[in-house]
């Protein structure tokens, strides 16, 4: 299937995303969000996909944020839709229970920087710069900034880079915990995919029940329903084949052979 917006390549045994409106720093216009939806909807219904990259394409931009062309349309009542329509498509992405990986290729600013953050995991080139520049355009961040930010860095760091609107650069976002690793950007696929192909080497139903049982605690903060939901999907993981797989494998000292069921 082709998109205006993006690229959606299914590799092996997972989907990669490339936002592609490189002339214009890969701004998340509404067909973007249209398009993006629609492939979150294959990898839903899909049951050999077991993790998603998205990248930007180019080597300058992740995202640089919502498309302002469009976003300049907007008035009170049509700008609270524009940003519940990017909120749904950036919370049915960090619902999904596959691993989500950004690999953030450079500037991730304002949506692009909420997007990575609605990603599970995110690894950064060198050159990435972070920011939630929208005081700069007389907004808030839209799509869930002032949410993930705060959640992912704490509540003075995320305070004053989205009032201050400042941008940072790869190793402070990694100082900060909002990214997980930095590498060369000549690097930077080649890690992604090296990590996801770790992934695809585990129990595939082991790695979906533990996105899931981590996406729970943005659902109920709750240590003890949160451990009984973990209990629940342990059980569940037991009643697996790739269960009895593992551990026969681990006894009798050979690598496992799992199938995803
Ligand atoms: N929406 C729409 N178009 C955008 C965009 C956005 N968020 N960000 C960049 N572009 C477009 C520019 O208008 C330009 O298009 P043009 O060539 O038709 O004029 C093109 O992308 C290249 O951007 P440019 O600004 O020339 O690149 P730069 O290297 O000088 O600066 C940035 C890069 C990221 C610092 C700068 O583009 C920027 O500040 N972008 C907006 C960031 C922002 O405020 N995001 C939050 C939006 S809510």
């Amino acid at each position: 299937m082709s998109y205006e917006t993006l690229i959606y390549e299914k590799r092996k045994n997972y989907a990669l995303v490339t936002l592609n409106r490189p002339e214009k720093l890969n701004a998340l216009n509404k067909q973007l969000f249209d398009d993006l939806d629609s492939v979150i909807s294959i990898i839903e219904n899909s049951s050999d996909i077991y993790a998603m990259i998205i990248t930007g394409s180019g080597e300058k931009a992740f995202a640089a944020g919502a498309d302002i062309k469009e976003l300049n349309a907007s008035d009170a009542s049509t700008g609270e839709r524009f940003s519940q329509y990017g909120s749904k498509v950036m919370e049915r992405l960090e619902k999904l229970n596959i691993p989500v990986i950004a690999a953030v290729n450079g500037f991730a600013l304002g949506g692009g920087c909420e997007l990575a953050m609605s990603c599970h995991i995110r690894f950064a080139s060198e050159n990435a710069k972070f920011g939630q520049p929208e005081v700069n355009l007389g907004i808030l961040p839209g799509y869930g900034g002032t949410q993930r930010l705060t959640r992912l860095v704490g509540k003075a760091v995320a305070m004053e880079l989205i009032i201050s609107g400042n941008m940072i650069n790869a190793d402070e976002a990694y100082r900060l915990g909002l990214i997980n690793h930095v590498y060369p950007q000549s690097e930077l696929m080649q890690k992604t995919e090296e990590f996801v192909n770790l992934i695809l080497s585990k129990a595939p139903l082991a790695v979906k029940a533990s996105v899931e049982a981590i996406n729970y605690i943005d659902k109920n903060n709750d240590l003890s329903s949160g451990l009984a939901f973990e209990s629940k999907l342990f059980g569940k993981t037991c009643g697996t084949s790739d269960f009895k797989e593992g551990t026969i494998a681990f006894l009798e000292k050979r690598k496992p052979n799992f199938i995803g069921k």
